[in-house]
This record gives structure tokens, sequence and C-alpha cells, in this order.
């Protein structure tokens, strides 16, 4: 019998009710499989427990979050709340670097009834590992500042952070099935090693794991480069790792190759802890209006128990985890199920059910 203690961080914005669905489909898993229990325990993060206590991540929370088996996180921060000197508060950047989570893990796959973005429907299938500790992100809350003229922020690539993030990702493409286009397992560096000693670094550091690895191909591409080719061609690429900044910015591109944020999952991993979200933020645009799209945050969810199904070696977990896309999948088949940000009419509520009722389906005995 596995028994889990999860942490639910649900936040600001569109974070309470997209993870009000995920749990819904939690539940509804938790259900069809007998030896499988999960125990949620919610805690305040985020900008409205800024405003309200003094901090974005009270004490409290940091500490359930250590003793939880997996953190589920909604979305952090509101634009206009922010710390005196500008930035915006992001208690999951803290939770990054404090629970040492790091590698960002964020599968860009295009499920069959989503509507085609990319010319061409080509298969989309592949997962950006993003380093997520260090880059040019180790440098926030640091920094330069002089006077009113000058500031700098440095770009942190340590020997031992790349090492790490990219043998995570080569131990991931062994246990995929390969690239979507021929089936190939490889690993892409994606870096800018053309202009930046950092980058060449991570290059160098990167083939030498390579090494390691040699049933797994490689590649290499500038990230100016790699934006390109995740539009023209994303069913040549399998696994991409790469530095803080870059995964940011590269991961928000390739889930709009799939449809959206809402339909991109992630999950941000350490060797002790593991956090699940959507890859979107709080949405302020459209919170409180009931049209968020859930499938990012339940898709996380799925990660959350196949993660957890790795670590404790429970087969249950996993076969959770894959009810669930598998429910996913089945539902975004039928356009009625489609929110918004798909061209649908369907609420963020209608979504939840839908998949919490096809799990369930699924899971019949
Ligand atoms: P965002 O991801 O919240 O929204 C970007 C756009 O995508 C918006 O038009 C939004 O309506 C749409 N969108 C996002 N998720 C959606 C969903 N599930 N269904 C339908 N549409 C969706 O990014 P933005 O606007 O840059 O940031 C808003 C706030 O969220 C900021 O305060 C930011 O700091 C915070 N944020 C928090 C993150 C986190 O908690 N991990 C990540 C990114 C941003
Ligand atoms: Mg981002």
């Amino acid at each position: 019998m596995g028994t889990y203690r999860i942490a639910v961080l649900a936040g600001d914005g569109i974070g309470p009710e997209v993870t009000k669905e995920a749990l819904k489909v939690l539940l509804a898993v938790e259900k069809g499989v007998p030896d499988l229990q999960l125990h949620f325990e919610e805690y305040r993060d985020g900008a409205h427990c800024y405003l309200e206590t003094g901090s974005d991540l009270p004490s409290e929370t940091l500490e359930a979050c250590k003793q939880a088996d997996a953190i589920l996180f909604g979305a952090a921060g509101l634009p206009d709340v922010r710390f005196p000197d500008g930035t915006e508060l992001m208690p999951q950047l803290t939770l990054r670097f404090v629970l040492d989570l790091y590698a960002g893990v964020r599968p860009i796959k295009r499920y069959r009834g989503v509507p085609a973005v990319l010319a061409g429907s080509p298969l989309i299938d592949y997962v950006i590992v993003r380093e997520n500790t260090e880059g040019l992100y180790a440098s926030r809350g640091g920094g330069v500042q002089l006077g009113r003229e000058l500031a700098v922020d440095n770009m942190i690539i340590t020997r031992k952070g790349t090492e790490r993030v990219v043998r995570w990702a080569f131990e991931l493409a062994r246990k995929r099935n390969g690239a979507s286009g021929d089936r190939e397992r490889r690993v892409h560096c994606v870096d800018k090693a053309n202009v930046l000693k950092s980058m060449a670094f991570f290059r160098r550091i990167f083939d030498q794991v390579a090494s390691e690895f040699p049933e797994i191909g490689t590649g290499h591409a500038y990230v100016d480069a790699m934006s390109l080719f995740l539009v023209q061609k994303p069913e040549r690429f399998d696994v991409l790792v790469m530095e803080n900044m870059f995964g940011d910015i590269l991961s928000d591109l390739a889930a709009g190759t799939i449809g959206g944020l809402g339909l991109a999952p992630s999950a941000d991993v350490g060797d002790e802890y593991g956090l699940f979200q959507a890859s979107h933020g709080s949405a302020p645009d459209i919170a409180g209006k009931g049209i968020a799209n859930p499938v990012a945050q339940i898709l996380s969810a799925a990660m959350m128990l196949d993660w957890i199904g790795d670590r404790r070696s429970d087969l249950d977990a996993k076969k959770a985890a894959v009810t669930i896309e598998k429910g996913v999948d089945r539902v975004l088949m039928d356009p009625q199920y489609h929110t918004a940000d798909m061209g649908g009419k369907a609420f963020t509520e209608k979504v939840g059910d839908a998949v919490a009722n096809e799990v369930s389906r699924l899971l019949k005995p």
C-alpha cells in the first residue's frame, strides 16, 4: 500500500481554480486504485499571502513542503504585487533553489484532439529539461545595481550543476521511446556556445556526460536556431537540455506549438524533492471567470504520480499516472470539453469533471 502526503500550494489567480480540478482527478484515481492513498494538506503562498502576512512563502509552508512526499503547486504571483526592489515575488523560484529542484521538466506533447497549431500537423512529443537552480536566474535577488545608471546580472554555470541536469536528461531519454519523427533516442544540448564562455563550458560538460550514454544520440543547437527548429521540425526532437533562462523562454514557445500554456505541464525535481505545476502563471486576465484550462495542472498531477512511482518503485502510482494521461487524451478528443484558449466554450469545472469521470471509467474492474 502506497500512502503519500501531498502539500498543496494553490496560490493566486487561476492557481486555485485549476488545482481544484487536479485534486478532483487525483481523488478519482485514488478511488479506482485501491492500493494508492493520497493525503492532501493545503498551505498558503503567493501574492495574497504576501499582502496578508508579509511573506510569499511562510516558514510553515516551506516546512510542510519538506515534510511532504510531493508538492502540488498552482500558480503564484500577481503583476501588481511586488517586492520593494520592483521584482515580483516568485515562491516557485525560491522553492527551486531552497529544495534544490535542479531539473525543470517540461513535456511538450500534442494530444490528438487538440487543433493543430503548426502547418502540416506534425507529431509533437519531446521534453525540455531546463536547468533550474543556476544559469542567468542564479542572479535573482543578487546582481549589481550601481546607482541609477547601471545594472548587471551574471550567468552562473557550474560543473556540478551542469553534470547533474545533463545526466538527468540522458536518463530520461533512456526511459522514453525516442523522437516522434524517427523513434531515435537523442538529447540535444541547447546553448549559445558561439558567443558566451559560460555556454561553451556548458556544452563541453554536456559532451563529457554524453559519452557515458553511448546508446543515446546527441545533437547541439544554438538557442536562437532551436526556436526556429521547434516550429519547423518539432518531430525531430526527443529530449532537450539547457540553461535556466533559455529553458524558461523556449518552453513557453514550445507550449505555443501544442495549443498553449493551458496544455503544458511541468515538474521541478531534484534528488530529494519534487514540485509539480502547470507551466503557466496565475493568468489574472481570466482569473475568477471559471474559464481557465485545467489540463496542464491535471497533467502535472499525473507527472507527480509518475515521479512518486519511480522513487518508491510503486507500480500503482505509475499506473495512476498513465490512467490520468489517457483520460485527458480521451476527453480532449471531444471539442465540447475544449476551453476558450483552445477555441471552445467549456468551463474549467466541466473539463475537470470529464477527466475525473473518464479516469473512473478506465479504472473500473
Ligand atoms: P500567465 O501564464 O499567467 O498567462 C499568460 C497568458 O496565457 C494569459 O493570456 C493567460 O490568460 C493565458 N493562460 C495561462 N494559463 C492559462 C490556462 N490554464 N488556461 C487558459 N489560458 C491560460 O503569464 P503572465 O501573464 O506573464 O503572468 C501572470 C502572473 O503569473 C505574473 O504575476 C507572473 O509572475 C505569474 N507567474 C507565475 C508562475 C508560476 O507560478 N509558476 C509562472 C509564470 C508567471
Ligand atoms: Mg516561464
